[in-house]
């Protein structure tokens, strides 16, 4: 991480997103969920409470489910970032994603790319979860349409879908 020069509120980054590389120059205090969505238009991850509380704007950092609305930018500077948009292959959707349209999982779908990604670190880990792994698992991410038992549903049969 440099700073550039002449300008003390800026940095160059590096940043892997969805296996492409991005050298970017951001301010110090923006967060990634504003990198993603207003620089590189990757609008797939919402922004909700935009204070760590809802979950809609989850991604994967080198794996881990994080919050990217409280998540520096410059804090990802050289690592491997999952969005939403990094899961399906072409046209084929990701199972998980199959899953959630499966078992009628999405309402307004505002909560659905944070839930699916949380998911997806969930199932990379552990694929055969139980159901008290699975509402662990997905306990930062709310929804307001559900109810939540659809989507367990979902998670499940992404489980099953991922196992072959
Ligand atoms: S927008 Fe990040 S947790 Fe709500
Ligand atoms: S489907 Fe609407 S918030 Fe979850």
């Amino acid at each position: 991480m440099l700073d550039v020069s002449g300008n003390t509120d800026a940095l160059n980054i590096f940043l892997k997103i969805n296996n492409e590389n991005y050298n970017l120059t951001i301010k110090k205090n923006w967060t990634l969920v504003h990198v993603l969505r207003e620089v590189l238009d990757l609008t797939g991850t919402k922004a909700g409470c935009k204070t760590g509380d809802c979950g809609s704007c989850m991604v994967l950092i080198d794996g881990e489910a994080v919050e990217s609305c409280i998540y520096l930018a410059k804090n990802a500077d050289g690592k491997q970032i999952t969005t939403i948009e990094g899961l399906a292959d072409g046209t084929a959707l990701h199972p998980i994603q199959e899953a959630f349209i499966e078992a009628g999982a999405v309402q307004c779908g505002f909560c659905t790319p944070g839930m699916i990604m949380s998911t997806k670190s969930l199932l990379d880990k552990n694929p055969d979860p139980s159901k008290t792994e699975i509402t662990k698992a997905l306990e930062r991410n709310l929804c307001r349409c559900t109810g939540y038992i659809k989507i367990i549903d979902a998670v499940n049969l992404a489980s099953q879908k991922m196992k072959g």
